[in-house]
């Protein structure tokens, strides 16, 4: 197998990939590997985006939100023809292994890569929605739940200067982590996940007797998952009688300097 080497992020972006993306360079490097970077994810292999990885290319990137590398879906992938070539660009340019940080989307598609033409990569498992297989943390996890904290923490503020229900809905694509973790650490009062079922009539029972001894407004953090953000905002509304609102947070929780969790979990790239 050639000793070259390349890194690349793929998928969903989120902090703690520059870090790791540093510390798998160095980690390369250590272990004598010709590192490259690639840029654009699984589209810069295909377009042959793809340069050494010298030492300015990763530097000053470890407080860096998002992915210096940039990412890509790239649903062209699953064409083998598409990639074959960039297995031809990996070998012209004597590249027998890869790192790939990202979710399960990008780990299935490096199995494909693998199946197909033999080229073995590590998986760097980072995406804010914790939903890997094999692993309970994945890089992003720590920032985007301390970004939709503050943001809870904000809506808390005008939800009880004005008497209202708010429905924060949070990402996590099929897999309510984030909307549970942010809901225990902000103390919501409703929580809805994929994972678990629940009964509208006596979370609306329960809500009814907390607002009779005094309860002025609501907090409910809702799992994209569920699809639940419309629906529940209008029952509260119109079943509970609070007047109701929905923030719907989006690609915010993507965003920011990766918290000092996430840095240190990135390090586990080069200690292992
Ligand atoms: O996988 C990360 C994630 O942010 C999910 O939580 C969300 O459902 C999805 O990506 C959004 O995808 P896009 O950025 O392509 O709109």
């Amino acid at each position: 197998m050639p000793k070259g080497l390349a890194i690349l992020t793929s998928g969903g972006d989120s902090a703690g990939m520059n870090p790791a993306v540093k510390c798998a360079v160095e980690y390369a490097n250590q272990k004598g590997y010709q590192t490259h970077l690639v840029y654009d994810g699984l589209r810069g292999l295909i377009a042959d985006n793809i340069v050494p990885a010298t030492r300015d290319l990763v530097s000053g990137l470890l407080h860096r939100g998002g992915t210096l590398l940039r990412s890509s879906r790239s649903p062209e992938f699953f064409d083998i023809e598409v990639r074959r070539k960039a297995y031809e660009n990996l070998v012209r340019r004597g590249i027998g292994n890869l790192i790939v940080i990202g979710g399960d989307g990008s780990f299935r598609a490096l199995n494909q890569f693998h199946s197909d033409f033999g080229i073995p990569f590590a998986g760097i498992p980072a995406t804010i929605d914790n939903d890997i297989a094999g692993t309970d943390y994945c890089l992003g996890v720590d920032t985007a739940l301390n970004v939709i904290r503050e943001s809870v923490d904000s809506i808390r503020d005008t939800a009880s200067s004005f008497s209202r229900a708010f429905v924060i809905e949070v990402m996590g694509r099929h897999c309510g982590y984030l909307a549970l973790t942010s809901a225990l650490a902000c103390g919501a009062e409703i929580c809805l996940v994929p994972e678990i079922p629940y009964d509208l009539e006596s979370i609306g029972a329960r809500l009814k007797h907390d607002i009779a001894n005094g309860r002025r407004y609501v907090i409910a953090v809702v799992a994209e998952g569920t699809k639940m953000g419309d629906y529940l905002t209008r029952w509260i509304n119109d079943s509970i009688g609070m007047e109701a609102r929905l923030t719907v947070l989006g690609h915010v929780q993507r965003g920011g300097s990766p918290t000092v969790q996430d840095r240190i979990m990135a390090y586990n790239t080069k200690i292992r």
